[in-house]
């Protein structure tokens, strides 16, 4: 896929989901923030500590006790236009860690991953490479509004594919990784120029509305 050289720049908060020094999903996340700006993407490269909070707890919420790292998410969230994640597979899901700073994110209004672009790529030493973690990962986030791309890149064997340049070893790969976040920033320059319809976020379309339980922005 080439790049539209009239593109508007898009802004993309990328981060890695791994808190380990090291981490395979790390260098994937480096990777991506370069193809991004290499092809005229703004970035901005986070670390999953940035965002680390104790677990959810509404009592917390309630005293109005949020923790800095779900702050610092939602504030990085709402300076872009989309968001790329390369998240470990933990037991065939997600990071706990992960899913708890979207739990926390979640609770703000309005609510920041509603009608946010998002692209999940993981990389792990297996032969799937964590492709099922990004199927668990892609529920909660669709259930917010995100838009999250229909590809999602799961680098196998990852301990193996990279270069000492942080590059992937498999020229082929590479392109193929590059070609996915090219797609990526195309469909989110597009929908920052042509934005769709719906503008609202309601927890469930079709249930009867009801005040005291309505999340309705
Ligand atoms: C608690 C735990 C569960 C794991 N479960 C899986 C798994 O289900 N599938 C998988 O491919 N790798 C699994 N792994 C291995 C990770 O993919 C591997 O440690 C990977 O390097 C972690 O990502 P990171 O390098 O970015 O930290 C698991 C590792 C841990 C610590």
């Amino acid at each position: 896929m080439s790049l539209d050289a009239n593109r508007a720049p898009v802004r993309v908060l990328v981060f890695s989901a791994s808190l380990r020094t090291g981490s395979l999903n790390t260098k994937l996340a480096n990777l991506a923030a370069i193809c991004l700006e290499h092809n005229g993407g703004q970035v901005d490269l986070a670390r999953m500590s940035e965002f680390d909070a104790p677990s959810y707890n509404a009592d917390l919420q309630d005293q109005g006790n949020w923790p800095t790292g779900a702050h610092r998410l939602r504030e990085r969230l709402e300076e872009c236009d989309a968001f790329v994640i390369a998240s470990p597979e933990f037991n065939a899901s997600m990071p706990g860690s992960l899913k708890n700073a979207i739990d926390w994110v979640s609770r703000f209004s309005p609510q920041p991953f509603n009608e946010l672009h998002g692209l999940l790529m993981s990389a792990s030493p297996s032969m799937v490479g964590g492709n099922r973690g990004l199927w668990a990962l892609r529920i909660p986030f669709e259930h917010l509004g995100a838009r999250i791309y229909p590809d999602m890149f799961s680098l196998a064997q990852a301990h193996r594919a990279f270069e000492e340049d942080g590059r992937m070893a498999d020229r082929q790969l590479q392109e193929r990784f590059d070609a996915t976040l090219v797609g990526f920033m195309n469909l989110v320059e597009a929908s920052k120029h042509y934005p769709c319809a719906k503008r609202a976020w309601v927890e469930y379309l079709g249930e009867h509305p009801e005040p005291v339980l309505d999340r309705v922005e």
